[in-house]
């Protein structure tokens, strides 16, 4: 029979790896506790409208990339293409905003996007991300950043860019978006059909077109940068001295633009080498009046999202050392019927104290337990056979430093075993 194989553009998570994905993940939520940032968990389907909303639907994203369906109601749902929206949404029908601001959030969520995929870029990946409501201060846009940015260093992750620019808010992009149309106008038959059809809409989308034509067209397009009102000028100065203050080093990238439509004033992205085309391993920025255009009070707001398959491709590439799981703290091998029996009984207890420890369970020779216990990873073994049964007392090995401790067989187990292996996880060195 066919074996069915996973779909195009999503991987399975395998052991090995998913131990992997736990170590950061675990980095990330410690790192938002210590920022007093809160989980929040949304569905990972939602109502059609609200990313044709928020998203934009003139985005790329909007436009080719979603997962949309009609459910057995007939109502049109969406697989989540990213977090801020149902972030929003939620804040919104809970009223988080009673709360005192700002209101911080993180989640850790799949998200769908119906892309070609290739190295980098998947169609189900993985986000992790934050969002700020309730501040509007340059001090928030430049915390946020070197929040990233400490996440990063505490990963040990090298050789990160970080490209920040200020798309401004809807009066300065007034004037902006006029200047791009008629730039844009005059390549018209360079640009793609899509892009054609933004041109009247939201000719900004152009920007971010990954069409090679539409690419070469915007090389000499006006800057945004150049059409900033007072005050959206005045908020990035204040970003770019805050960052300053903190010793983070950026380049101000006129370039960056992003892909979604709710961005307004500043954006940043923090780009890697190590990444081949999908270099983009976190992006953000403002989004002042979103929360107004999903039917809320108006709230500043502001958010990052960093791909944690490209965060993983990084580390690969950089060789960065995580730190060795244990799957198994204390193998029990034993020779013989009585002395099976009385690993398990031992294994099933030591595991009620929270230690990983295991036993034979599928009738191996002494020999085999033994190479078994070694691809486990086993810290630790004790052999139990009739002689030791018998006496009562049993030897406890450090199969990493081959230090021999002996044990009382029928007196709290638990407890000399917790004093051994604490001796040995004091000499332990753990990465990250
Ligand atoms: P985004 O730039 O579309 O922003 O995605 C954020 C990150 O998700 C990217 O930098 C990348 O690492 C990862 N990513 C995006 N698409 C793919 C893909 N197809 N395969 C693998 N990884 C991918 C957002 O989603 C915004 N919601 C970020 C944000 C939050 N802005 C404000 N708050």
């Amino acid at each position: 029979m066919e074996l069915i194989k996973a779909q195009r553009g999503t991987q399975d998570i395998l052991p090995g790896n998913s131990e992997r994905w736990q170590a950061v993940e675990e980095v990330m939520r410690d790192e938002a506790a210590v920022n007093g940032i809160s989980e929040i968990r949304t569905p990972v389907f939602e109502d059609t409208r609200l990313f044709q909303r928020s998203v934009g639907e003139t985005t790329d994203v909007v436009q080719k990339e979603m997962y949309t369906f009609e459910d057995k109601g007939g109502r049109s749902v969406t697989l989540k293409p990213e977090g801020t929206a149902g972030a929003v949404r939620s804040y919104l029908e809970h009223g988080l905003y009673n709360s005192p601001a700002p209101q911080k959030f993180y989640y850790l969520t799949p998200c769908y996007r119906y892309e070609k995929a290739q190295a980098g870029r998947l169609r189900e990946f993985h986000q992790f991300g934050v969002e700020l409501f309730g501040t509007s201060l340059p001090l928030a846009d430049a915390g946020l950043i070197a929040f990233a940015n400490g996440l990063f260093d505490r990963l040990c992750v090298k050789n990160l860019k970080l490209k920040i620019n200020s798309i401004g808010c809807p009066t300065c992009r007034a004037e902006y978006t006029k200047a791009l149309k008629t730039y844009f106008t005059e390549r018209k038959d360079r640009l793609c059909e899509t892009c054609r059809s933004r041109l009247d809409r939201n000719p900004m989308r152009i920007l971010d077109c990954k069409e090679p034509g539409c690419a070469e067209a915007a090389k000499g397009a006006p800057r945004i940068l150049d059409y900033l009102c007072g005050d959206c000028k005045a908020h990035f100065e204040g970003v770019k001295s805050a960052l300053d203050s903190i010793q983070i080093e950026y380049e101000v990238d006129p370039s960056i633009v992003r892909g979604l439509d709710y961005y307004t004033r500043t954006v940043f992205e923090f780009v890697s080498a190590d990444l081949g085309a999908q270099s983009t391993v976190c992006g953000g920025g403002r989004y002042d009046g979103l929360v107004e255009e999903m039917g809320g009070k108006p709230t500043p707001a502001l958010g990052f999202a960093l791909g944690i398959e490209r965060l993983l491709m990084i580390m690969e590439a950089q060789q960065i050392e995580f730190p060795e799981p244990h799957p198994c703290e204390l193998y029990i091998a034993s020779v013989g019927e009585a002395a099976r029996k009385r690993a398990f009984q031992m294994a099933c207890g030591l595991r009620e104290c929270s230690v990983a420890a295991a036993c034979d369970e599928v009738g191996r020779s002494l020999n085999a337990q033994m190479k078994y216990a070694d691809k486990l990873g086993a810290q630790f073994t004790l052999v139990l056979g009739d002689d030791e049964l018998e006496k009562g007392l049993g030897v406890v090995k450090n199969m990493k430093t081959g230090e021999k401790t002996k044990v009382n067989l029928n007196n709290d187990i638990e407890g000399q075993f917790a004093a051994i292996s604490t001796r040995a996880e004091d000499e332990e060195d753990l990465s990250f």
